[in-house]
């Protein structure tokens, strides 16, 4: 249906204070929803406290550094499958009693394994566990520097589904003695979750489910949706005062790349912080791209902009990114409208400011003799017709044995060499990361037999690169979870198996099920492009 657009206010999920060291159930439920007025409710899956309180997104958690969060995560959806329909050719949980299975990651926190929401971890509502299953009783330490986190559902092959049915939410990461002092905040302070999706006249999600090949009959390489959803509604309009304001932003798309720009050329964005935490100082930035899975804290200030005047935020990525066809493009490419009013006199305006300089980043120092140097291959497998089976990691199914297991408290360099026609989001669980360079190479020769090496430099005569490597742009820099691999390109990351600060983890990182690495395009992920990753002692 044709939806009109920017007439929905943008909606604010409920918060719920996770910093007092009480328990907090949260399940999932089945719901309907309205995500948009000219649209009838929408049947979904969501999180919340109860089932006439969930909602989608799910409520907004709000942390602390250093108080532990204790969440119990429920499943009460009592479906006999899921509603968006399941693919039963690729590796998935597969209850023998039927059901949906869920199991809940808070993306980029640091957290013991058996709390981490491993894919095999998941339960159903009838009490069937996964065989990595361990509790539903989750403790999240919050010892890792503030930042926007977020939740959702990493059950092994449905993951695309239950989060594109609605199970994902904000978790908000505070740190009152290290964060700024100013920063806009309540009213100012917004979080917005850019999703698509693509429905029926009747309301339902448009799930296009007929695979690509015959051997996958219900798994499609990529979903895109033809409108944008912005905190669940369909391409809503905030009204803002002329004054600073921060936005929380978050890729919570199966697949869809977003580049931002603002319409009025006098605006920029702030950013300040970014997947894992505050940049060492703002940065002014005209376009964010961001893959999904990606997080950007920003400022925008619309203390010059005279009331009365719109500003979108539009989107230019190509679907897929970054080269794909017009055919996955949303309708219209703007994703939120901004309305600047006049303030109330009877409103205060808090004084906010604009920190000089935040929390120095360090510099990802490594030895490639010394550190262990993984070169990674992103592969995109194809039936006997051309047609796309899935991607891999490494040439490895899921289920091969385990080769990524960083010993606790090293340096490791990754490089992931691209030889796939799209961009990849890469994310790593436990660690943040720091990209350190992106380098072209020869595809075609890399790939011949005898061709050249991606080992020596780009001046060396057997080198397969073809420019030098290029630093992170400035919207790529800062700690980072998620990263774009680009086609064609090694895309090279700095991890360090300790907290942020170079110390030990709060909790024992190298018991339980283990983590894990994967492409964050979700749709991929559930089809073998996730790995295990399995942190061990130094000197194992
Ligand atoms: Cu946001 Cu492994 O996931
Ligand atoms: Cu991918």
């Amino acid at each position: 249906p044709a939806l009109t657009p920017f007439i929905d206010p943008l909606p604010f999920p409920k918060t719920i204070d996770v910093s007092n060291g009480e328990q907090v159930v949260i399940g999932a439920y089945k719901i309907t929803q309205k995500l948009h007025s000219e649209l009838p409710p929408t049947t979904l899956y969501a999180y919340g406290t109860s089932e006439q309180t969930a909602s989608y997104p799910g409520p907004t958690l709000l942390a602390t550094r250093n108080k532990p969060a204790h969440v119990r995560w429920e499943n009460h959806i009592h479906d006999s499958e899921t509603f968006l329909i399941t693919d039963r050719s690729i590796l998935w949980a597969n209850p023998k009693k039927g059901g949906v299975p869920i199991v809940t990651h808070v993306h980029g926190a640091e957290v013991k394994s058996a709390n981490d929401g491993q894919p095999d971890a998941w339960f159903t509502a009838s009490g069937e566990t996964g065989e990595k299953f361990f509790t539903q009783n989750y403790t999240y330490p919050n010892s890792q520097p503030a930042t926007l986190l977020w939740y959702h559902d990493h059950t092994m092959g449905i993951t695309r589904i239950n989060v594109l049915a609605g199970l994902a939410g904000f978790y908000i990461l505070r740190s009152p003695t290290e964060e700024p002092k100013n920063l806009p905040c309540g009213d100012y302070e917004i979080p917005l979750v850019l999703q698509d999706r693509q429905f029926w006249a009747n309301g339902s999600i448009n799930f296009p489910d007929i695979g690509n090949s015959p051997n996958h009959p219900n798994w499609c390489p990529e979903y895109f949706g033809d409108t944008i959803v912005v905190n669940g509604k369909v391409w809503p309009y905030l009204d803002v005062y002329p004054t600073k304001y921060r936005f929380r932003m978050l890729n919570g798309a199966n697949a869809r790349f977003f580049n931002l720009t603002l319409t009025e050329p006098s605006l920029k964005f702030i950013q300040i912080g970014t997947d894992g935490g505050f940049l060492p100082f703002p940065l002014n930035i005209s376009s964010l791209t961001i893959g999904p899975g990606y997080r950007v804290d920003v400022i925008i200030d619309f203390s010059e902009i005279a009331p009365g005047t719109k500003i979108y935020l539009n989107n230019s990525a190509a679907a897929p990114f970054p080269s794909g066809s017009d055919a996955f493009l949303t309708k219209i490419p703007s994703v939120l409208e901004f309305r600047v009013v006049p303030k109330p006199s009877n409103v205060d305006i808090p004084l906010t400011y604009i920190p000089d300089s935040m929390i120095p980043t360090p510099r990802a120092d490594y030895n490639l003799n010394e550190n262990v140097h993984r070169m990674l291959t992103l592969t995109e497998v194809k039936d006997g017709e051309g047609r796309p089976l899935h991607s891999l990691l490494n040439n490895s199914r899921w289920d091969d044995p385990v080769t990524e297991t960083p010993k606790l408290g090293s340096v490791e360099v990754w490089d992931i060499i691209n030889l796939t026609p799209d961009a990849h989001t890469m994310h790593l669980h436990l660690t943040q990361f720091l990209f350190v360079h992106e380098q072209e190479f020869n595809q075609t020769l890399y790939e011949e037999q005898d061709g050249c090496t991606l080992e020596q430099p780009f001046d060396h005569p057997q080198s397969c690169f073809t420019a030098a490597p290029e630093p992170a742009g400035d919207d790529q820099v800062g700690w980072k979870d998620t990263i774009i691999a680009y086609p064609s390109k090694v895309t090279r990351l700095w991890t360090k198996w300790t907290t942020r600060e170079g110390g030990p983890f709060s909790f024992d990182a190298t018991s339980g099920p283990g983590y894990v690495w994967h492409c964050h395009i979700v749709d991929h992920e559930d089809n073998d492009m996730m790995r295990p990753l399995i942190v061990v002692y130094e000197g194992m």
